[in-house]
């Protein structure tokens, strides 16, 4: 593995334009795909009021715009309200990342009596056999469209956010039509990116190079017909890519993550990088953390790039990739992102899309519920 010696400090970087909150990894729901690191962090470790209150007062006082609460489940906790209150008040934009089956009227009232602006609602299939199955919760998806409905009723901007794979890829045209039924304003169609449980799954889930053409396909055509009605956002899987996204438009430039547990984070699988000692918002400042961790500095801008990013065309459009990809895949989260053409490694995509083709459909859920209130987790059928 090569080792990138720590930058020096450098000038103070823009500010962050928003800041994910993951509230706490307890979720009623096993996606199999699910960012959560696979080492999740208890009940006992995760900040309290007061803490995220400081976190949000001081990520508005950096110039962050708005703030994603997410989890596992944000709402399994029991002071959201005073959470999206405390949001509000500090001039944040509330966006609630959620599963929807935990959240009923009253609460959902509640959320937004504190000010809560947005609710980004995860479906796991257009099919509720199949998306019940995916999201391991039976009922689940019967819950969402309930909850669906009652933001529509409460006046809430809804986006849908539709994780997709070879499992549910053929109903993306149901999918656009849920989002229209449902009276959401956004559709995010993003394909798996492949870190954490994802990667553990990657087999049972890499969609075939035909089923991506025909979904480009589908949604090139569903923005042209549906133009002001529905936004569709589309993330493309990088194992088809000749070239990798520009991760949280590049480390550290203008997305932070606070994990449950407080560790200032530059990307929500950030955890999952060895040889990272990221301060905590117990022990430091949002804006110490930003302007002057090493983690955040350690591959900010070009200078720490190795040889087919240093200058390349895109080194500044593309920031060389995801770390995260380049650690889960190569063990060195220095390396070019193997989504690129010019990796050396980039053979490693193409090798695993060639292992996934006719793999069996089995998921590897991340850990069973423990709390009894969320009732009983599906078994894996198949
Ligand atoms: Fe991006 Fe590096 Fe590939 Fe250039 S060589 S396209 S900067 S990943
Ligand atoms: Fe961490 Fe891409 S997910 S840098």
């Amino acid at each position: 593995m090569t080792t990138i010696p720590a930058r020096a400090k450098t000038a103070a970087p823009a500010a962050p334009l928003a800041l994910l909150a993951e509230l706490t990894h307890r979720c009623p729901l096993r996606c199999p795909y699910c960012s959560n690191p696979t080492e999740l962090a208890r009940v006992a470790q995760e900040l309290d009021t007061a803490t995220w209150a400081r976190v949000f007062q001081e990520a508005a006082a950096l110039g962050c715009l708005q703030v994603h609460l997410s989890g596992g489940e944000p709402t399994a906790r029991r002071d959201i309200r005073e959470i999206v209150r405390a949001a509000s008040e500090a001039g944040l934009y509330t966006n609630l990342i959620t599963s929807g089956v935990l959240t009923g009227e009253t609460k959902l009232q509640a959320l937004v009596e504190a000010g809560l602006d947005h609710v980004q609602l995860s479906v796991q299939d257009a099919e509720p056999g199949s998306a019940d199955r995916i999201g391991g919760y039976r009922g689940g998806h019967a819950r969402k469209l309930e909850f669906a409905n009652r933001v529509h009723e409460a006046g809430l901007p809804l986006t849908l956010n539709a994780v997709v794979h070879r499992q549910n890829l053929d109903r993306l045209p149901q999918l656009i039509d849920l989002a229209l039924e449902l009276g959401a304003g956004r559709l995010e169609v993003a394909h798996v990116q492949y870190y954490g449980w994802a990667l553990a799954n990657r087999d049972a889930l890499l969609p075939t190079r035909d089923q991506l053409e025909a979904a480009t396909a589908t949604v090139e055509a569903a923005r042209r017909d549906l133009r002001g009605r529905l936004v569709i956002d589309y993330v493309v899987p990088d194992y088809y890519a000749k070239r990798p996204k520009a991760c949280m438009g590049g480390w550290g430039r203008q997305f932070l993550a606070v994990s449950p547990a407080g560790r200032v984070l530059p990307c929500h699988a950030a955890e999952s990088l060895p040889g990272f000692d990221f301060p905590n918002v117990r022990e430091v400042s949002l804006r110490e953390a930003w302007e002057h961790s090493e983690a955040f500095n350690r591959f900010r801008g070009t200078a720490w790039m190795p040889a087919p990013c240093q200058g390349c065309e895109r080194a500044e459009l593309d920031w060389g990739g995801c770390r995260c990809q380049a650690f889960a895949l190569l063990g060195d989260a220095a390396a070019t992102d193997p989504a690129c053409v010019l990796s050396p490694h980039h053979a490693v995509l193409s090798l695993a899309v060639g292992a996934a083709a006719g793999a069996g459909e089995g998921f590897t859920y991340r850990e069973p519920r423990k709390d009894p209130r969320h009732g009983g987790p599906m078994a894996e059928a198949s």
